[in-house]
């Protein structure tokens, strides 16, 4: 007897899972439904045939006969939601199933260590000034203590371009990409008064054959600090702190004396170099020391064309490369992978 109803069970589950497949609409479904799970359907009658059995078998029964209604219930769900996305001509959608992953990027290794910097000198009071790459010959040499022919511009050699629009005094100006983020003090210095404390981390251009340390575009990050009082001493202070922020307590700097015709005197600061620790290597030429950047007072002429009474006012500036600091500190030994767009070479940072 009670294995008359476990088969009956069975023949059910075969039938009703056979005829689901081919359920094609509502109303199809609907007959389904009543046909196996309706109040006068196939597993109401074999519940009320189980229901004479004596309590163990019916509780055998029983649980095998619940575990089949939920199982066609759950078709039947299944089913109309089926017909449902078919119905208005759509795919099925399954909102659970994880989707396609967006691979996500990071900063630009050399941006990300411009906005370290920029971080340390934030922190110092600095602000944060940024200007046109395309600037005038005007200040990317003249107005730097560099008139026209003067030699020192071949330390910045370029191509020059004449702009096509006659200005108002009918000369031509010339333009170039600059050379360097120093026309920038002049042109930070045309909406200011001092006492001024900026920096302006920027793209700059030069007329250089390209090597593992050299390329024609690359980075500069321009300092300048004018006040009453300023020094040579506050200078140093500000470039020693800077260089230890970024690198670690243990870098000592040194000074020598250098030629830059905006500053007066002008300097070299070298950093000991924390590859080898002063042992020399490949990386400092074997000397322990590593050239960081060009700085020096601002000079009278340089100030006076910002506007700024000489008399009165002192300042001090500084230009460093981006690239070779970034360079040193992720110890990246070829400035061309910045610009190469190699995404084995990006993917590190
Ligand atoms: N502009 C100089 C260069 O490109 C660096 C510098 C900036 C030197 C400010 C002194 C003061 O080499």
């Amino acid at each position: 007897m009670i294995d008359d109803v476990a088969q009956k069970l069975a023949n059910i589950k075969t039938k009703a899972v056979a005829e689901f497949f081919s359920l094609q609409n509502d109303a199809e479904i609907e007959k389904w439904r009543v046909k196996y799970l309706g109040r006068k359907g196939a597993l109401s009658a074999l519940f009320e045939e189980i229901g004479k059995f004596r309590t163990e078998e019916r509780q055998y029964l029983g649980k095998a006969a619940n575990e089949l209604k939920k199982e066609l219930e759950e078709k039947l769900r299944a089913a109309s939601d089926r017909t449902k996305s078919h119905g208005k001509g759509e795919e099925s959608f399954d909102e659970t199933a994880p989707g396609i992953p967006v691979p996500r990027g990071t900063k630009h290794p050399l941006t990300q260590f411009t906005d370290r910097i920029c971080a340390v000198f934030t922190s110092m009071g600095f602000e944060i000034v940024e200007d046109r790459e395309v600037e005038k010959v005007e200040y990317n040499f003249d107005k730097l203590n560099m008139p026209d022919n003067h030699p020192a511009r071949d330390m910045w050699d370029t191509f020059y371009i004449k702009s096509q629009i006659p200005p108002a005094n009918g000369m031509f100006h010339e333009v170039v990409l600059r050379t360097h983020t120093s026309p920038v003090q002049l042109r930070a210095m045309e909406t200011r008064k001092p006492p001024v404390r900026l920096v302006v981390p920027g793209r700059c251009y030069r007329h250089d054959a390209t090597d593992a340390s050299h390329e024609t575009g690359f980075y500069q990050l321009e300092g300048l600090v004018i006040d009453k009082g300023v020094s040579v001493a506050n200078m140093i202070y500000v470039l020693d702190s800077v260089l230890k922020r970024l690198f670690g307590n243990f870098v000592k700097i040194r000074i020598r004396p250098s030629f830059f015709p905006f500053v007066e005197p002008g300097h070299e600061i070298d950093m000991s170099c924390m590859i080898c620790e002063q042992k020399g290597c490949s990386v400092c030429s074997k000397t322990g020391w590593l050239e960081m950047m060009g700085s020096g007072m601002v000079h009278p002429v340089v100030l006076n064309n910002m506007g700024v009474d000489s008399e009165l006012y002192t300042g001090f500036a500084f230009g460093m490369g981006i690239d070779r600091l970034m360079m040193l500190y992720y110890g990246v030994d070829d400035i061309r992978l910045s610009y190469s767009g190699d995404l084995r070479f990006l993917k590190q940072f």
